[in-house]
């Protein structure tokens, strides 16, 4: 094995980006954020146009690519990292990331960016389906409240102001579609070590998992 697989799984406003991003940052290893995966898939699917409804719609996915990049993401070479987080393309990413045939091509991306190890996957399915045999997998939750809080936070530092109640409503909605949908739904791992964040900090949740990273290297020599 080379180097050290950490897989963050958790639902929508749970922290995972940010969290795993500074983990990356302070181990220097390489970040991979899955979410912005799929949304890149579905900010190209709203521009070229395609019926969102119909899988054969994302066969653009053959020649396309995505592609994830310290903490950039970029559709061919365009980066789009702020444009995927529009609200059309909230409303939508859920429906895109349900269809089977996206979720192999994404996968298969992200198994690939594992192969060389010391890396932070964040997602939905990393510690289930990506990275079955990630070194240490983490699930992280918090109550819905403060997930929306969160994410309201971050909306207006970005100057959109929503209702916190229209953004309760929206993960809700996200958790539900996530959670229950056939192909690879929001699941806990059976070996995942769960945290709740919602009296946590940041800083407490990224010193706690990086002491669960050490243990396990010390423990397996990876
Ligand atoms: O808004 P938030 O940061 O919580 O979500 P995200 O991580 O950007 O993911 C956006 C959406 O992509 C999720 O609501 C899921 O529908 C989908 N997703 C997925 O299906 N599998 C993953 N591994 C990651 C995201």
């Amino acid at each position: 094995m080379s180097g050290f697989n950490l897989a963050i799984d958790g639902p929508a406003g749970s922290g995972k980006s940010t969290i795993s991003a500074r983990i990356a940052k302070k181990l220097n290893w390489t970040h991979i954020d899955t979410g912005a995966m799929y949304r890149a898939v579905t900010l190209k699917a709203i521009e070229l146009g395609v019926n969102l409804e119909d899988e054969s719609s994302y066969r653009f996915l053959e020649s396309v690519v995505v592609h994830y990049d310290f903490d950039k993401i970029f559709v061919d070479d365009r980066d789009v990292t702020e444009a995927i987080r529009s609200e059309d393309v909230t409303n939508n990413v859920s429906l895109v990331s349900s269809f089977p045939y996206v979720r192999k091509k994404l996968v298969e991306l992200q198994k690939n960016a594992a192969l060389h190890g010391n890396i932070v996957m964040d997602g939905r399915d990393i510690g289930t389906v990506v990275l079955p045999n990630a070194d240490l997998k983490v699930f992280l939750t918090a109550n819905v409240e403060e997930r929306a809080k969160r994410r309201y936070k971050e909306n207006i530092k970005k100057g959109k102001d929503q209702h916190i109640s229209k953004v309760i409503e929206d993960i809700v909605v996200r958790d539900q579609k996530d959670s229950t949908r056939k192909e690879s739904p929001l699941r806990i791992a059976d070996d995942a070590i769960i945290i709740d964040t919602t009296y946590l900090t940041i800083d407490e949740v990224v010193d706690k998992i990086i002491e669960l990273t050490d243990k396990k290297e010390n423990k397996h020599g990876v």
